[in-house]
């Protein structure tokens, strides 16, 4: 009897370490989480990861943000000190491509810098945050969570821009200062950002080892893939951000991490900080029902779609491989990833989870007698889903139809002369502000057109017209297109090739005139740009007071249902959808059971990279070389105890996109590991965690070091960095 219990005791406390830890944590909490942390192996305090007086762990992570937006897509973490950082091969890929030729094809070959000169400008910028302030009374002040949905949105955008103006004036312009709103508009901090310019590629392996395993490995475990790319920070000789220069010199981080080569086990320690874009794991009942069935499947639709014409011509010719490779890669992510989260709903009933959980905040409010403040809620749901459930296809293929075709966001680009000529005949002042939008757009030309092949778009183009015909309500599309599809009597690729021959949308050399000697009259007869901004400008004009009305109510709704619930549960510490904010997420290295019968092992290995091996395959093939040291078992001071090479790993970490090139770190605070992706059984985490299932994959830091030192010789580097043995 005894035996039994004590070994009921065990298995329950051994099936408990094997679930995830739900939460990506913003770091202003993680005092409350410090017991819990070192309850699971963290040998470091919370001030030593988060603290606004000294350096710190989060000194050493970044966010990668694109140059002229300032998106940011992607985190890394600082390895030396003297700038050198770690991210994901499908981050650095952008700029991996961008920096090949058909001569010189480093995506495909690899790259080491054999000096620091020999090190290539990146097309991205990194932010490193400096401090977090939280700023909900300045934001909030005395605006009322019951006041009018549209009277309170405008008063805290005033806020907001009021604040940040404050914060300017306050602390100068050295900062890219973020007010992001949490727990649905409950909460707002501000988060400063120092954003360094100047940034390099160093090294990077070739194509079939960084992205070993390409599509069909994607999104899932086991996994092979040496997902990584090394980058310089460059700065003044302030050691302070500046714009490229050959005079800039590398950056003297606050903190770098120290490299562990002592590996893990399971159980061990593991967190992870860095950047997760959005999660939406507040979605009521019927947000799920929309995704699973309206948004989600028209995504994938239209994204296999311009996929196989992709991949018709990257097989056909090597340049044209090279040239759409980064759009292929993007479009074919989150094609995975929407077709697997539509199953994933399903299998996982989250629609009938969540309507259990709605029910039992119904019975708690009727209890409570707190229908007053919150049964506003319902109805606005009700209503805001039934307008989505009709209009939402409509955004859905515009981000994913419209945008995704090139001569129609292109066209689109150029919708901004329609405000300048709304006028009627410009001034002279408004003519300047034309010359200066056309120069602008001049500039932009050489970028758009270096990936862009005629006969793919063309295709794209037809295909997307096709699909907004058939499946758009022709009560809701713009007469444009439904004139135009019947001119051709549904015709796609003969409408397309007349369109692409008429169009200046498919052409630099066409735009080049166009931008020298802007002409309205020829913009508004374009027929791309009839269809791209027909379409656009309704949903900007005749629709946008119902995406509106969709967007605010649903806020209320969110933001009551949110109040709600941390009513109900008061005293639980409510963890907040990702916001694109820094995050520490932490947990253990762990394996788990996929389905019945099956266990996944922790870990991956060279073996497994011999064994998925398959010469001439797009996807499988692999360098000779790196068969070769595999298969003698050369792997020095990476290899375990038994003398084998981890490749990839597992822990119950709650990432999401935008973490990809994050720290895994160990209870003293040195790196394990660059985080790269999530699992399939889980997909669906954006809307749901799924404590079982749920894990974030690897690449062991051993399997980098050992390409960098013993496959591409460029163990100079390793000099530079704090490697435990
Ligand atoms: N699934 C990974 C993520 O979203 C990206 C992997 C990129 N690789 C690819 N085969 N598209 O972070």
């Amino acid at each position: 009897m005894k035996k039994i219990t004590v070994l009921i005791l065990f298995i329950v406390s051994s099936v408990l370490s094997l679930r995830a830890d739900e939460g990506m944590w913003p770091l202003t909490l993680i005092k409350q989480l410090e017991n819990q942390m070192q309850a699971k192996g963290l040998k470091l305090s919370a001030e030593d990861i988060y603290s606004i007086n000294k350096s710190c762990l989060k000194d050493a992570v970044l966010r990668l943000m694109q140059k002229n937006t300032n998106r940011m897509f992607c985190t890394g973490e600082i390895i030396s000190n003297e700038g050198l950082f770690l991210t994901n091969h499908h981050c650095g890929y952008g700029s991996i491509q961008e920096l090949s030729t058909p001569q010189d094809n480093i995506l495909k070959n690899g790259f080491w810098a054999k000096t620091k000169g020999e090190e290539r400008l990146a097309k991205f910028n990194v932010g490193i945050l400096v401090k977090v302030e939280d700023v909900t009374d300045m934001v909030i002040g005395k605006i009322n969570v019951n006041d009018e949905e549209l009277i309170r949105t405008a008063a805290i955008n005033d806020r907001l821009n009021k604040t940040k103006e404050e914060l300017i004036n306050r602390d100068g312009k050295n900062y890219i200062i973020d007010i992001v709103a949490f727990y649905n508009g409950n909460k707002y901090l501000a988060m400063f950002y120092e954003v360094y310019k100047d940034v390099r590629l160093v090294g990077t392996p070739p194509e079939n080892i960084g992205k070993f395993g390409g599509e069909t490995d994607n999104w899932m475990w086991p996994r092979h893939t040496c997902d990584f790319s090394m980058f310089r920070i460059y700065v003044d000789k302030d050691n302070k951000p500046a714009e490229f220069s050959n005079n800039n010199i590398p950056y003297t981080p606050k903190h770098f991490f120290p490299i562990s080569l002592k590996g893990y086990k399971p159980g061990d320690f593991a967190m992870i900080m860095g950047y997760p874009g959005r999660t939406s794991r507040y979605t009521y009942s019927e947000g799920i029902n929309f995704y699973a069935n309206i948004d989600r499947p028209s995504r994938v639709k239209v994204r296999r779609a311009i996929l196989d014409i992709y991949e018709e011509s990257m097989i056909a010719d090597p340049d044209i491989k090279l040239m759409y490779a980064d759009k292929f890669a993007g479009l074919s992510n989150y094609w995975k990833k929407f077709k697997g989260e539509v199953d994933g709903l399903k299998k996982l009933k989250l629609y009938e989870r969540r309507k259990e959980a709605e029910k039992n905040v119904r019975e708690w409010i009727k209890a409570n007698q707190k229908e007053q403040i919150y049964n506003e809620m319902f109805p606005l749901y009700d209503d805001v889903f039934a307008k989505l459930n009709k209009y939402g296809l409509y955004q859905s293929y515009f981000s994913d139809g419209i945008m995704n075709s090139q001569a129609l966001s292109i066209a689109l680009s150029y919708s901004a002369f329609e405000k300048l000529y709304a006028t009627g005949k410009p001034d002279e002042e408004t003519k300047k502000k034309i010359d200066d939008l056309a120069a602008k757009n001049a500039k932009a030309l050489p970028e758009l057109f270096h990936e862009f092949y005629i006969p793919i778009e063309k295709k794209v183009f037809a295909k997307v017209i096709q699909y907004l015909y058939e499946d758009i309500d022709h009560s809701l599309l713009p007469i444009e297109i439904i004139k135009l599809v019947d001119k051709y009597k549904k015709d796609y690729n003969k409408m397309a090739e007349v369109i692409f021959k008429k169009s200046m949308f498919v052409s630099k050399e066409k735009l080049e005139k166009f931008n020298s000697k802007p002409d309205y009259k020829k913009l508004k007869k374009d027929p791309v740009y009839i269809i791209a901004f027909s379409y656009y400008n309704k949903m900007n004009t005749e629709y946008k007071p119902i995406f509106d009305e969709i967007k605010n109510k649903l806020e209320r709704a969110n933001r009551l249902f949110q109040n709600a619930m941390m009513e109900m549960n008061a005293g639980k510490l409510y963890n907040p959808d990702a916001n694109a904010t820094m995050r520490l997420t932490y947990g253990t290295v762990e394996q788990y059971q996929a389905r019945d019968a099956v266990m996944y092992k922790e870990y991956t290995s060279a073996n497994g990279v011999i064994e998925k091996f398959t010469p001439g395959d797009i996807e499988f093939d692999a360098p000779q070389k790196l068969i070769d040291l595999m298969k003698k078992k050369d792997f020095g001071q990476y290899a375990d105890s038994e003398g084998n090479l981890h490749t990839c790993f597992l822990t119950t970490n709650d990432i999401t996109g935008g973490n990809s090139g994050s720290p895994v770190i160990n209870g003293n605070g040195e790196l394990i590991g660059t985080a790269f992706d999530g699992n399939w059984e889980a997909i669906s985490s954006d809307f749901a965690f799924e404590p079982d299932l749920q894990r974030t994959i690897s690449v062991d830091i051993r399997y980098t070091l050992f390409i960098l030192d013993k496959f591409a010789g460029a163990g100079h580097l390793l000099n530079e960095m704090k490697i435990i043995k």
